[in-house]
């Protein structure tokens, strides 16, 4: 769980606000006056069931606990959730859990000058030897920091105690054992030791291959908190410029093909790790290329999960092809024995609905109709993710010869599953009366905003989507954190200027808003889906305004006081809210 979450979890709105100003219950909300300007009569609101709040006097601005002390305080994002967390009592991650992180990064830093300089000692001579027989040049093991682990037991704990970390940090790095009792032991012995770093290229943990049969064939560094494989590629720090420059990346499996790729040129090569790629994964590789390849190991698990892994995270990057390697090789040899062989492999990559085609019409028994509807069902998911419409129009007629059906017929199993895209996961529920009692906590209601969520996942996911973002505004999210990381997004041209502006909090928050799942939507449904969510934002925030102003307006007509200007703010606001109404309306027909 995130600082956010946790701090979320536990606040409540009228507890936050009280702390600045005497709050008055009426009916199923709370009244002040505002604290941001000066007024007479109350028109500052806090919703607990929303947790939000909405000064309705001059300046009409809202929004959750978090941008109250933002404001309040003047603050910024990062400050307020810290010194919210304090209040609240939740242990921050920062800069105390920064510091804890950061020996962990040295130690594992220092293991690896460690295991170099015992590679090129006398004690690293078989080592040499194997990189030699495996074709590893001394300039590419120099490259990647190749070294060798040492065969006592505690040698690396010893060196490193030496240089001042502790033997509980060398734990909690992973360096060392932590046995139930005794004292801990080295975890790598006698391996040839691949350092893996993390995006900024510090090094975080180790994959080591034995060399005398030891098992297993790689031990990797177990989960630690700098360390987590799941979300790591080996060799994207060496990889990422080239990968930028070549508008394409290779993902392959293991070290020793990232490896062989790189030293022979191919440096737009990235290893998994021996694993489908994760949603992390894919969200550190996407924004950096339009199309990637994988050649990846093909055996049947392994095209499960590569299946598996194209629905899921690979679902909205454009361009993704499977490299079909020759019987039984691996890209380290293939590479090895015939480097010119590489680029024509990938050159031959499947396009991954040929790949989906080809991989399902095995599985399933076209002569039954459960088979013929399961594969329809399936390939029109794949099929609509081509942006091209003539792709899709070759795929369609591909897929209507496989099960039998006609281009209409298709065509309207297409049009269904589209509807059922769209009500499901444009936040529909969102505008379902809340049943909610007045005092349930606010908590509960704070947590996640499937809507915010949603639209703000697909935008940063999809560039396309900048142009139709144009009409979406900051005030239309709700939570603190959302409204920032949209603000910041607009402030910037691409991903990663993003993440280098983001606070550290936020960028955390970015990264669950990217491991999102979000289903398979060709182009034109994606920013059709997009433009609806946008419009039920702005309705949502108009309708929560005019609600409030409505009542404000009625107080202010029962006093006998001038109303003009708001009466104003509210017709204008009727008539928006119409326009959008009617708008809706022809989508959903
Ligand atoms: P492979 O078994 O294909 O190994 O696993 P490899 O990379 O080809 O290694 P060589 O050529 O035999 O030296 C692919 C990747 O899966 C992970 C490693 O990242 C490896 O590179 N793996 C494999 C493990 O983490 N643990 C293992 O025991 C095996
Ligand atoms: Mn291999």
């Amino acid at each position: 769980m995130s600082l956010l979450d946790d701090v979320k979890a536990r606040l409540n709105i009228v507890d936050v606000v009280s702390n600045y100003v005497p709050l008055t219950q009426s009916g199923r909300v709370f009244k002040a006056r505002c604290p941001f300007h000066t007024e007479r009569t109350p028109s500052f609101v806090v919703n607990p069931e929303r947790g939000s709040w909405r000064c309705f006097g001059a300046c009409s601005e809202g929004g959750d606990a978090i941008r109250f002390v933002m404001k309040m305080e003047n603050q910024s994002f990062g400050e307020a959730l810290r010194s919210l967390a304090v209040r609240l009592g939740v242990p921050l991650p920062s800069p105390r859990q920064q510091a804890q992180m950061d020996p962990l990064i040295r130690a594992n830093e220092e293991a690896m000058r460690f295991f170099q300089r015992r590679l090129q000692s006398p004690d690293g001579a078989d080592a040499l030897a194997y990189l030699q027989d495996r074709g590893v040049a001394p300039e590419t093991a120099a490259a990647f920091n190749l070294g060798l682990s040492p065969d006592g037991f505690e040698e690396l704990k010893v060196h490193l105690v030496g240089q001042g970390f502790t033997e509980e940090q060398l734990q909690r790095a992973g360096l060392v054992t932590r046995p139930q009792q005794g004292s801990s032991r080295d975890l790598f012995h006698s391996r040839l030791m691949f350092p893996i770093r993390n995006v900024e290229g510090r090094v975080v943990g180790f994959g080591g291959r034995e060399l005398d049969g030891s098992v297993p064939k790689y031990l990797n560094t177990p989960q630690t908190p700098v360390f987590d494989k799941s979300s790591l590629l080996w060799a994207l720090d060496a990889a990422r410029d080239s990968i930028k420059l070549r508008g394409e990346g290779v993902v392959v499996e293991g070290y020793m093909d990232a490896l062989m790729a790189h030293q022979q040129g191919y440096t737009n090569v990235v290893a998994s790790m021996g694993t489908a790629l994760t949603d992390r994964q894919v969200a550190a590789l996407a924004p950096l290329a339009k199309s990637f390849v994988l050649a990846l190991d093909m055996d049947a698990a392994g095209q499960d999960a590569t299946m598996r892994s194209l629905k899921t995270s690979w679902a909205n990057v454009p361009n993704v092809r499977i490299a079909l390697l020759p019987e039984g090789k691996d890209p380290d040899e293939l590479i090895r024995n015939t480097p010119e062989r590489w680029p024509e492999v990938l050159e031959a990559a499947e396009p991954r609905v040929d790949f989906g085609f080809r991989l399902l019409a095995q599985r399933v028994d076209l002569n039954t109709s459960d088979g013929r509807r399961l594969l329809t069902d399936e390939l029109l998911q794949w099929v609509t993710t081509e942006p091209d419409d003539s792709t899709q129009d070759r795929y369609l007629e591909k897929l209507g010869a496989l099960v039998g059906l006609t281009r209409s017929q298709l065509e309207q199993v297409l049009q269904r599953r589209a509807r059922e895209l769209l009500e499901s996961r444009s936040g529909r529920r969102q505008s379902q009366p809340s049943s909610a009692p007045v005092h349930t906590p606010s908590a509960l209601f704070e947590r996640d905003d499937p809507l915010e969520a949603y639209s703000l996942a697909l935008l940063m996911r999809d560039p396309d989507l900048r142009d139709a973002a144009a009409t979406l505004r900051a005030e239309f999210f709700r939570q603190s954190e959302n409204r920032e990381v949209f603000q910041k997004w607009a402030e910037c041209s691409t991903m990663e200027e993003l993440k280098e502006d983001l606070d550290a909090l936020l960028q955390e928050h970015l990264e669950s808003l990217l491991s999102r799942e979000i289903p398979m939507m060709d182009y034109k449904q994606r920013t059709e889906s997009f433009a609806q969510m946008i419009r039920r934002l702005e309705e949502r925030q108009l309708r929560e305004q005019r609600t409030q102003l409505g009542a404000t307006l009625a107080q202010a007509v029962a006093e006998g006081r001038d109303t003009s200007p708001e009466e104003e703010e509210l017709h204008r606001q009727d008539v928006r809210l119409r326009e959008i109404f009617s708008a809706r309306v022809r989508r959903d027909i």
